[in-house]
Order: structure tokens, then C-alpha cells, then sequence
């Protein structure tokens, strides 16, 4: 095993994750203003619309699906599906979210950077976070014909202990990664590197979508009415948001 490959996959994990975390944080801390999506709908709707839906809908649902399918130990599904049965369910469920953000990605790839009012107002970042995802996208869709060749689910449970070994701090044999094939390796490593890019970009978006959904749970706020001179106890709340 190569000195590289031994640091992309026992220690180049932790980099990236903690750049990530610090980042975002140090980033939320002391720059707010610009913690935002930036959406770019005011100066042209036309291909976001279809762009940004059909990508949000395959990135979101990739996302949990490796979240899921990576990090669920073999012995809580084991039971219930072999690991073969498992490889093809994310091939075929991950193949069609795959294509759709693929479309979508392309949509917001080809507005950003041929569209020239949008292309005027976009920051450098935001054309490389398109591009990386992109990149990443397609070789993560180049790897379904490798998964195809080998339908036992082995490649699957290799990468699935390396994660799980990797998020509870136990040794990884990062020697057991380096005989698979190129497509799966570059796509680890690519992204990881996502999260390490993330602080730096307009993907900080991200947490604010997946806690937006606390709102929908938050607290009523009792609204009363300032009304003077009335005897006590008649300033009861008057409405509720
Ligand atoms: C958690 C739920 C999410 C919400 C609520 C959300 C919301 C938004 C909104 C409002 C915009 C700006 C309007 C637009 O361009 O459509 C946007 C843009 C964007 N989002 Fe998200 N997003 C979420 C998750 C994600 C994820 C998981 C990724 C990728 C890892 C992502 C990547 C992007 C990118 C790259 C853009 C810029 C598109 C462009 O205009 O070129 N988003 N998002």
C-alpha cells in the first residue's frame, strides 16, 4: 500500500471532516450575511425551475441513500435482505436519482455558465461547487456497471466497513480498499473532498434546509394586544402564529 493511499483513507477522512465542522462553525460565528443559498431565481427563473428541482430531488435523496446504505451495520439488515439483495436495490434506487439530479446538475451547470447575467454575478465558487458535484456525480454513475459486474454485494460491505470504521474512530485496513477499481476510489476521495470545500461555499445552505424542518415544530408565539387601562388579567394572549 502506497504512503498516499494509506492518507487518503486513514487520515485525509478526518481532515476533511473537521474543516468541515470548525469551518462551518467559525464560518456561521463570524459571517452571517453571508450564509445563504444565493439563489439566482430573481435574475433568470426559466431554467432553474426544472434545473434546481430535478437536482435538489436526486442530490436529497442520494444523499440519505448513502447516509443509510453506508452507515446501517450489516447485523440490523442482515436479517431482513442479503447484502446482494441490498447492492441492488441502491444500484437500481441510486441509478434513477442519480439520472434525474444528472439532468437537473447539467441544467444549472450549462444556466451558470453560458447564461451571461448569471455567469456576470457568480463567484468563482459557486461555478466550482457545480463542477465538483457534477464531477463527482458522473463517476459515481460510472461505478453502477462495475457494481453490476459483481452482484454479491462485496465491494458494498468492503466500503461500508471502511465508513463505519472511519465515523466510530476504530483502525481502518485501508489495504482492503486499494484493490478496488479506480471509479469507486476517486469517488470516496472526491467526496470527502466536498465536505472540505463546503465551509468555503454557498453548500453551508445545506444545514439551514435540513433545520428549517424545526420549524414546523417550534413554539407557538403568543401575540397580545398593548391595550391600556383595562382591569387585570383582560391582556390574554389575542392571537397565535
Ligand atoms: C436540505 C435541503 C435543501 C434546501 C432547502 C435547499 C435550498 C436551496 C435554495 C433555496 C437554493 C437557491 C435557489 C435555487 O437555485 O434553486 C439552492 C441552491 C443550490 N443548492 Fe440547495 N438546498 C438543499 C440541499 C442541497 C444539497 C444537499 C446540495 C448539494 C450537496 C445543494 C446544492 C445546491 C447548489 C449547488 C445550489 C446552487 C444552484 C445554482 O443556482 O447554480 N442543496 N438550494
Amino acid at each position: 500500500m502506497s504512503l498516499l493511499h494509506g492518507f487518503l483513507f486513514q487520515v485525509y477522512p478526518y481532515v476533511c471532516f473537521v474543516v468541515f465542522l470548525v469551518g462551518c462553525l467559525i464560518r456561521f460565528d463570524q459571517n452571517q450575511y453571508s450564509w445563504k443559498s444565493d439563489s439566482s431565481q430573481l435574475l433568470r427563473a426559466g431554467t432553474l425551475r426544472w434545473g434546481s428541482n430535478l437536482f435538489h430531488f436526486g442530490i436529497l435523496f442520494l444523499f440519505f441513500g448513502h447516509l443509510v446504505g453506508l452507515f446501517t451495520p450489516h447485523s440490523v439488515y442482515g436479517p431482513f435482505m442479503s447484502a446482494g439483495t441490498k447492492q441492488m436495490l441502491a444500484v437500481v434506487a441510486g441509478g434513477i436519482a442519480g439520472f434525474i439530479c444528472f439532468i437537473g446538475l447539467s441544467l444549472l451547470l450549462y444556466r451558470r455558465v453560458f447564461d451571461p447575467r448569471i455567469r456576470l454575478t457568480s463567484h468563482r465558487t459557486d461555478i466550482a461547487v457545480l463542477v465538483v458535484l457534477w464531477v463527482q456525480l458522473v463517476v459515481g454513475l460510472i461505478t453502477l456497471p462495475y457494481s453490476y459486474q459483481h452482484t454479491d454485494g462485496s465491494v458494498m460491505l468492503v466500503l461500508a466497513d471502511w465508513a463505519q470504521r472511519i465515523v466510530t474512530l476504530r483502525p481502518v485496513d485501508a489495504t482492503a480498499l486499494a484493490a478496488l477499481p479506480w471509479p469507486y476510489l476517486f469517488h470516496v476521495v472526491f467526496g470527502m473532498t466536498i465536505f472540505l470545500l463546503f465551509p468555503f461555499s454557498r453548500l453551508v445552505h445545506v444545514w439551514s434546509g435540513f433545520a428549517s424542518i424545526a420549524y414546523l415544530f417550534r413554539p407557538y408565539q403568543s401575540v397580545r394586544a398593548r391595550r391600556l387601562n383595562l382591569p387585570s388579567g383582560h391582556n390574554t394572549p389575542t392571537r397565535s402564529l
